[in-house]
Parts: structure tokens; sequence; C-alpha cells
């Protein structure tokens, strides 16, 4: 009997969608694992292009009639973050399993509504962390678990550009995105971080948020283009935070999408009593017989975190096995988050209850 294919919609098909969400959903199409029955957008000029360039049966403009019309077995989120949380709930009603795009949500209740949806629906959930499915992150991973690093104490999440402000979607605007990098660029570093260390859960958050360059007339955003309404941008361009977890650790954390500084960079890095590592350079820093080491890991396989994402969780459909990005941690990513802007406004250090 031939295998059945499971049957994919992609709500939302905007940049993301375009660069690294349907062409991955061609290819398992293409290697007779998935059919992608129908894309959705607000836009009906978007959805018509999308589906003719990715060969989609039905096209949509309302998710709701979407999800009434077919019967889909993943439905991919790929909307600006403000509809995250009720599409994914509609869908997992609907009896599809969701991978939804990053950030999970708005705020932490979103996020437990999303989790008891697919509690009750018995649906797969899974945040779309592609830095979690990079070489680089898996190879990390694997030496952490080993016990490369000894007694882990203390991680670093940087992401700073000097200019890099969304031209595009809505990522300007608080009621549609919550926040600027902290939440857009600030939950990749974090999420990874808190996973290559063994996803301890976090106790307190500080932090503050600064709007300093997103809303004036004369900000140069350089190659990043200048599209957006200068009037609308009410959310932070820089970041900082320091946050507390369980077992002592500790992290601090610096984000920008335009900040005074020379060059871009981004990456995380983690301390242990035996040894550290950093994802930028990438290596593995030590010490043996009264000198210091330094590991590189020179060749890994070529490999899309994006598309690698994608596969693992159709596997994890197809196979009926848990996904590597469990919704109950990013949903404590969003617990971070949400308690580093309450920190902002308050000027304190807010607990967190971490479930
Ligand atoms: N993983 C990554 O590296 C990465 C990179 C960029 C963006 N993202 C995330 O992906 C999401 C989308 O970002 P983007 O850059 O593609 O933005 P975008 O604005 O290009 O695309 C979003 C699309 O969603 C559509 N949309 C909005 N509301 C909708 C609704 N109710 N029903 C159907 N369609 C709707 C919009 O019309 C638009 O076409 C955001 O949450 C963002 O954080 C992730």
């Amino acid at each position: 009997m031939a295998k059945m294919k499971l049957r994919v919609g992609v709500i939302g098909v905007g940049a993301i969608a375009d660069e690294k969400h349907l062409p991955n959903w061609q290819e398992l199409e293409a290697e007779g694992r998935v059919e992608l029955i129908g894309v959705c957008d607000i836009v009906s000029e978007r959805a018509h292009e999308m589906a003719a360039k990715y060969g989609a049966r039905v096209v949509h403009t309302d998710y709701k009639k979407m999800l009434a019309d077919d019967k889909y077995d993943i439905i991919d989120v790929c909307t600006q973050n403000r509809h995250h949380a009720p599409i994914t709930i509609a869908s997992l009603k609907a009896g599809a399993h969701v991978i939804v795009e990053k950030p999970m949500a708005m705020n932490s209740a979103e996020c437990r509504a999303m989790i008891q949806a697919a509690e009750t629906n018995k649906r797969k959930l899974m945040v779309a962390q592609f830095m979690r499915f990079e070489p680089d992150s898996e190879k990390l991973k694997e030496v952490i678990d080993a016990g490369r690093l000894g007694t882990i104490y203390s991680a670093n999440a940087t992401y700073l550009r000097r200019r890099g402000i969304p031209g595009w979607g809505k990522f300007h605007i608080a009621k549609e995105s919550l926040g600027g990098p902290l939440i857009d660029i600030g939950v990749h570093v974090l999420d990874l971080a808190i996973w290559l260390m063994g996803c301890p859960k976090p106790i307190a958050a500080s932090g503050k948020v600064y709007r300093m360059f997103g809303d004036r007339e004369d900000l140069c955003n350089a190659e990043w283009g200048e599209p957006y309404d200068r009037k609308e941008f009410d959310v932070e361009d820089y970041a900082s935070a320091y946050v507390r977890f369980e077992r002592d650790i500790t992290l601090t954390m610096e984000v920008s999408w335009a900040a005074n500084i020379e060059n871009e960079r981004s990456g995380v890095s983690i301390l242990g009593d035996k040894a550290g590592i950093s994802t930028s350079p990438l290596g593995l820093y030590g010490y043996e017989n009264r000198s210091l080491t330094t590991t590189r890991f020179d060749w890994l396989p070529p490999q899309s975190g994006h598309r690698m994402e994608i596969r693992h969780f159709t596997e994890c459909v197809e196979r009926n096995r848990p996904v590597r990005v469990k919704p109950e941690e990013s949903l404590r990513v969003q617990q971070i988050i949400d308690a580093i802007y309450e920190s902002s406004r308050t000027n304190a250090e807010v607990p967190i209850k971490a479930t």
C-alpha cells in the first residue's frame, strides 16, 4: 500500500515562508512525503503568487475557512507574531500538528493556551527555532551533553546589529510584534543558549530596553533600507539583560537592531569549570597539563537549520516522535522575555515562576 502523504498548509506566506519554509515543503513533496494542499495570506495576490510558485492546490485569504474546507496533518504558521497564538490554537483544534515561527507568541499566557490546545487535541506543537538545527549548534550540544564543560555556571547571548531594522512587515509596531530586537532576534540566541545548557529553569530576570534610533528621521539604516514609517516605530532597538536560573546559573544578554558599534556580532558562549564553548568563533576552550587548549571543528556537514527543522518536524509527525523544541521550553523563553520587558518598565528584577 502506498505511504500516506502528510497534508500540509502554510498560513502567512510572506518573506520567511517564501525564503525558508515553502522551498523545504516543496522538497519534501518531491520526495513523496507531503502534499502542499493550501496556502493562506490576508493579502490575496501574495497568496496566489506563492500558491503558483510552490504548487499549492488551494488558496485562501481566511485561515478559518481554510481549516474548515480541508483536513490538514500539518499547519505551518508564518504570520506576524500577533497572529501566532490564535492561528496555532485554531489549527490544533482542527486536528493539525503545528510548527509556528518564532517567537512562540506575544506573551506567556498565549503560550500556555497554545500548549493547552496541543495537549487537549493530542497534537504536536513546535516553535521553529532553526538555530538548534544548525550543524555548529548540534556539534556543541553533543560536546556539552558528553560532559566536556563540567559544571556550567554562566552564559552569554549576543545579537548586535550596527544598523539592521527590518523595513518590511510589521516588526517595528508593538501591537503586531510585541517588541523589537529582544523578541525578534534575542529569542534565537536566548533559546540556543538555554538549550545548550540543558534547559535550566529561569527564576528571575532584569533588563532595560531602549528606543534610540528607530523613530528618528535622521536614522541611517544602511543596507537594510528605509521603507517603514518612522512615526509607527514604537518598539525598542536595543536591550541588555541579566537572567538567573536554577543551579546558580546566570546569563547575560545584549541585542540590537541599531547601535553605534564597529561590526555586527552574534553568538552564544557558555562557561563551565572544565571548559567553555562559543559559537562564533566555533570552539571549545579548556586546559590540560597546565596549559590552555582550544579545540576547533574544522569540518561539519553543511546543512541549513531551516531545512532541518522542517524535516525534523515532518519526521516527528510521520513517526510519532517527540519534537526537539519542546513547547514548554519555548514558554520559558517567553517568560524570560516578558520578565525583561517588565523589569525595564519597573526598574527592578522580576521573579519567574517556571513550570
Ligand atoms: N526564523 C527566522 O529566522 C525568521 C526570520 C524572519 C521572520 N521570522 C518570523 O516569521 C514571522 C513572519 O515574518 P516575515 O518576515 O515573513 O513577515 P512578513 O510580513 O513578510 O510575512 C507575514 C505574512 O503574514 C500575512 N498575514 C498576516 N496576518 C495573517 C492572517 N491572519 N492570516 C494569513 N496571513 C496573514 C501577511 O500578509 C504577510 O504576508 C514573524 O513571526 C517573524 O518573527 C522568523
